[in-house]
């Protein structure tokens, strides 16, 4: 589809589902560098609800043995975003001494995974690395490494593969821009 319409906006086709699956196999390559050998079995935290569709991909390409724990953010209003960010689901498994990888669908100011690194860290996780489907870098306000980045993308909002415009368009295969930008 090269236009969608969600509510009240026109969005226009921005990243095609093959540049995704690429995205994923790198990214996917690089986790396996850093964790393949089995030595640990590391946590993928899936940050619900964006990163779910990214999260699969991930695992999909993931050959050896990974535990996946999710947990929820919630931060965006419409296309604005508030700078306030809540936790609505926490987590479900004692991370002590637990190396983990949290996914995330798009870092922008990058305020919700600080929250979530704090939170790990206070947790008493060993070792939290980032990765994420899409980092906005004009966006980012923080200083943490993000440690796996799939595609860069300019400050602008977009909807698909798991990212929502009031909660609906995640399940749009191709990722999508406003018609006006
Ligand atoms: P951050 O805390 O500013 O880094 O925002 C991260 C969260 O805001 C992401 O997990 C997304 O859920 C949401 N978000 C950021 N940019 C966009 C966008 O362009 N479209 C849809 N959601 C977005
Ligand atoms: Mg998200």
């Amino acid at each position: 589809m090269e236009k969608v319409k969600l509510e009240d906006k026109t969005f226009k086709i921005f990243i095609e589902h093959t540049e995704i699956m690429k995205a994923a196999d790198r990214v996917a390559e690089q986790i396996t560098a850093d964790f393949g050998d089995g030595k640990d079995v590391p946590i993928i935290l899936c940050v619900l609800n964006g990163a779910i569709m990214f999260t699969a991909e991930l695992l999909k390409r993931l050959h050896f043995n990974v535990q996946l724990v999710s947990t929820k953010y919630t931060s965006y209003h419409g296309t604005v975003r508030d700078g306030h960010v809540i936790q609505t689901m926490g987590l479900t498994t004692d991370i002590r001494h637990r190396k983990i990888i949290i996914v995330e669908d798009i870092i922008d100011s990058g305020n919700t995974i600080a929250a979530l690194k704090r939170e790990l860290e206070e947790n008493g996780a060993t070792l939290v690395k980032v990765c994420t489907m899409l980092f906005k870098p004009d966006a980012f306000i923080n200083d943490y490494k993000i440690d796996y980045v799939g595609i860069n993308i300019p400050d602008k909002f977009i909807v698909g593969f798991g990212l929502d415009y009031n909660e609906i368009g995640r399940n749009l295969n191709d990722i999508y821009i406003l018609d006006e930008d």
